[in-house]
């Protein structure tokens, strides 16, 4: 009889697709602390590796692996943590979590944009620091969603289910993106924007596109400068699409006049220009952090995996 095949998780993997993996295959289950000596050693004779976003899958990982391997299934919709090409030149597939994780970032993309208009970490502060001596009629006043311009930056799975979630709080969509999205500009009311444009235009904008070197502070001081003196800036995607020190500035200066943030770009490191600032809303990237999601995807990287080694195509290819 041959031998099973062998999946490394890098770091973690929720038990239902760590079991339907372990029923066909020998699982290395991987350690939530990564040590990147200990992954290069682990990694040597896999046929799968399970990465995650804090997993760098380069050229020197993929050496390390060796020949056997088919597959790169990574626990994310996201892929700017692997080398695609390197993976490519070596005839390794990699595939990624789309749609199940769609609906839970998109909720949470909704609840940054309120809690950052309504001030809703300022307020638990207030509270928790026993600083609250009882209701006033000037405190801690913010914006409504409804009525607001909302831009979307970036109208993929993601942006387009935030478009949906908000039609019932009565805002006007706006949407960039490298091409028009007919169907969502029919059904959502969306309006296409250029970047420029809906920056000047939207009272919220709120990013997601990849992480890119296209995208790589696409939200840098110049952008900055032509949002609306009240707005909300809105991350969810990843850190990198912000220069996170010119928004410090721009924050201290009013313009925007708040952020909400899930995603930094030196994760787990959050920049102290950020975290002096009362009006951003800091979330440790929690985006797909619902238990149906992780499921979801733990089960999709499973899938994956199951498909390259039984020699059949990848379920969601990146
Ligand atoms: C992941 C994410 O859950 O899917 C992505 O791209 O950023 C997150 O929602 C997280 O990175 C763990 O894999």
């Amino acid at each position: 009889m041959s031998a099973r095949h062998r999946v490394v998780v890098a770091r973690y993997l929720p038990a239902a697709g760590r079991e339907r993996l372990a029923e066909r295959f020998d699982v290395d289950e991987g350690t939530a602390a990564l040590d990147r000596a200990e992954l290069m050693r682990r990694v040597a004779g896999a046929d799968a590796l399970v990465a995650d976003p804090t997993v760098a899958v380069d050229a020197d990982l993929l050496d390390a692996a060796g020949p056997r391997l088919r597959v790169v299934a990574n626990f994310a919709v996201g892929y700017d943590n692997v080398d695609v090409d390197a993976c490519r030149a070596r005839r390794v597939a990699v595939t990624n979590t789309p749609d199940v994780l769609t609906n839970a970032t998109a909720e949470l993309t909704v609840a940054l944009m309120l809690a950052a208009a309504r001030r809703l970490g300022e307020g638990e502060r207030l509270l928790r620091a026993g600083r609250w001596t009882g209701w006033e009629p000037g405190q801690l006043l913010g914006r409504e969603l409804s009525g607001a311009v909302v831009g979307i930056v970036g109208l993929g799975r993601i942006g387009t289910r935030v478009a949906e979630l908000l039609r019932g709080f009565g805002v006007e969509s706006l949407y960039a993106a490298r091409s028009r999205h007919l169907e969502a500009e029919e059904r959502l009311g969306a309006r296409h924007a250029t970047l420029e444009d809906l920056l000047a235009e939207s009272d919220v904008v709120t990013l997601h596109a990849p992480l890119t070197p296209e995208t790589r502070h696409l939200i840098d001081r110049d952008a900055l400068a032509r949002m609306k003196p009240g707005a909300v800036l809105v991350n969810t995607s990843r850190g990198g699409l912000v220069d996170a020190a010119a928004l410090a500035d721009a924050l201290a200066r009013g313009r925007p006049a708040a952020a909400a943030l899930d995603v930094y770009e030196e994760e787990p490191r959050v920049p102290e220009e950020l975290l002096a600032l009362e009006q951003v809303v800091l979330a440790p990237h929690m985006g797909s952090a619902t238990t149906a999601a992780r499921d979801g995807m733990a089960l999709l990287v499973a899938d994956n995996v199951i498909a390259v080694l039984g020699g059949g195509a990848p379920v969601t290819p990146v």
